[in-house]
């Protein structure tokens, strides 16, 4: 058996115990919540949380710990809710404000609150370039991974046993058209942080999923979505550890819902891992917001691997969007025409015994944006350059010709006293004079005019740059 195989064995422990601890608490809750209101046990079908559970999944929201002594929110949170995601309190500013030296304190409120009433925890999240506390941002290279990895390693130790699934790795691809890596400090520490990142918390908590979790990542076309299905097929193929990924699924006009997100849940499933709705909210009201909604549920019932749907708080007000309106509770802790469309959808739904029947086989045939006109033949490649007073960040776009490409290189003159620091979705070879990129093994089979994207980061000046590309 390998590693990993004995990791999955051990991750799948926690299910019927967590189902025992939520009956059990059951009757030790209404002494816990003696201080609110509240309503006692869910009927089946009659809250979020049980009619989730009836389709095998769960149903959670996003809770901030300072709203724990709030009567209204605590009741709501109490009655339809079966999992919790800390808004904020698991946040690296938030547990390890001195480097260090960590205050669990309210991310504890949330997970005594939530292990009290068997409901299930998401953590979130344990390596992001945003809410890093500021000695953290003020650090890079070794210094910063070195950092990151003790957080994730300590952070996860301390909740072991605790978290249903975590968000190991939080935003790290760009917006936009490139499909490449978020430029960030942690980024900067080199490609392989997000894998070293997961590898840490599995060996620190070898029972909890580990999630890669993003926003705008619903529309199946679009370029972010890609890199990460690429990345995510690429950790597969190479046993990195990962279990689950969560789209954050935070729509507005500005990012509507897609009407391929179904296809994008499945993609994802297909590639052998779980899916969840990690930070829901649809700004709106009435009849419109109510149909999206159903739209969402039913989309996570069709796929067998969407197990869980977290809101992003639970009354309008409490939301990072409030004048957006976008959850299922009004700012007095009504149900919202919302609400109902969820619970019954959630009623309504069937849960598939089988992962879908024609998962995809193949990456994405046509590229997201509008390719270049096909060059006739090998590969061609344009660059975009993003410097500073040392140093560059530069994006490569590789398409292939004509023909298509079974693997590409290519090949970059680099200014007089410039190098490579580190490369994305790409092999260096070289240094000083011409170097030389290859793709990797997710990224060179390219067909007739499709593109990728490599990076890398350079010390010096990234002026002048003309790269050609070869095909093979
Ligand atoms: O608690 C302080 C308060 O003491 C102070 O007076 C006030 C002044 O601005 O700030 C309060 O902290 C705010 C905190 O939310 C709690 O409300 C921070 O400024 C504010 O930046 C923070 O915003 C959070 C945001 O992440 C930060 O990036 C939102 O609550 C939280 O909902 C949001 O969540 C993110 C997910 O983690 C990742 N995906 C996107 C999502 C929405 O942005």
């Amino acid at each position: 058996m390998s590693n990993d195989s004995v990791r999955d064995a051990g991750r799948r422990r926690p299910a019927v115990p967590r189902l025992a601890l939520a009956s059990a608490a059951v009757g030790v809750l209404t002494a816990a919540a003696a201080a609110f209101t509240f309503t006692g046990s869910a009927s089946a079908g009659t809250t979020l949380g049980a009619s989730a559970a009836e389709k095998g999944r769960y149903f959670g929201t996003a809770v901030a710990a300072n709203k724990l002594s709030d009567n209204t929110y605590v009741t709501i949170l109490n009655r339809e809710f079966n999992s919790v995601t800390a808004e904020n309190e698991m946040k690296w500013d938030a547990t390890e404000p001195t480097q260090g030296q960590f205050n669990f304190s309210n991310a504890d409120r949330i997970v005594s609150h939530a292990q009290a009433r068997g409901m299930k925890i998401r953590g979130h999240a344990l390596a992001w370039h945003s809410q890093q506390p500021g000695w953290a941002q003020n650090m890079s290279g070794s210094a910063l991974r070195q950092a990151m990895v003790n957080h994730v390693r300590q952070v996860a130790t301390y909740y072991r046993g605790k978290i249903d699934s975590w968000d190991v790795v939080n935003e790290a691809f760009a917006d936009g058209s490139g499909g490449g890596r978020r430029d960030s400090n942690l980024q900067r520490t080199g490609n392989d942080w997000i894998e070293v990142a997961f590898q840490t918390a599995r060996a620190a908590d070898p029972g909890a999923k580990l999630c890669y979790n993003d926003y705008n990542t619903d529309n199946w076309t679009h370029a972010k979505t890609q890199a990460v299905y690429n990345m995510v097929r690429d950790f597969k193929s190479r046993g990195i550890p990962i279990d689950c990924v969560g789209l954050q699924s935070h729509f507005n006009s500005g990012s509507p819902y897609p009407s391929n997100y179904r296809t994008t849940l499945q993609n994802f499933a297909a590639l052998g891992v779980d899916v969840q709705i990690t930070e829901l909210d649809i700004e709106g009201s009435g009849t419109t917001q109510a149909n999206t909604y159903r739209s969402v549920v039913n989309d996570c019932l069709a796929v067998a691997r969407c197990n869980g749907i977290t809101v992003w708080g639970i009354r309008d007000s409490d939301s990072w969007r409030a004048s957006g309106t976008p959850l299922l509770f009004d700012g007095s802790g009504n149900k919202k025409p919302a609400y109902d469309a969820t619970l019954s959808a959630l009623n309504s739904g069937t849960t598939p015994t089988n992962p879908p029947t024609n998962p995809p086989t193949n990456p994405p045939t046509n590229p997201p944006t509008n390719p270049p006109t096909n060059p006739p033949g090998g590969c061609s490649a344009t660059v975009s350059v993003n410097s500073w007073n040392t140093g560059f960040t530069a994006s490569v776009r590789v398409t292939a010709g004509g023909s298509g490409t079974n693997g590409w290189t290519v090949s970059l003159t680099l200014p007089g006293g410039t190098s490579v620091v580190n490369t994305w979705n790409a092999q260096a070879s070289g240094s000083g004079g011409t170097v030389r990129f290859s793709n990797v093994n997710y990224n060179g089979r390219l067909s007739a005019g499709q593109s990728t994207e490599f990076g890398f980061q350079g010390s010096g000046s990234g002026s002048g740059l003309s790269p050609t590309c070869s095909a093979s």
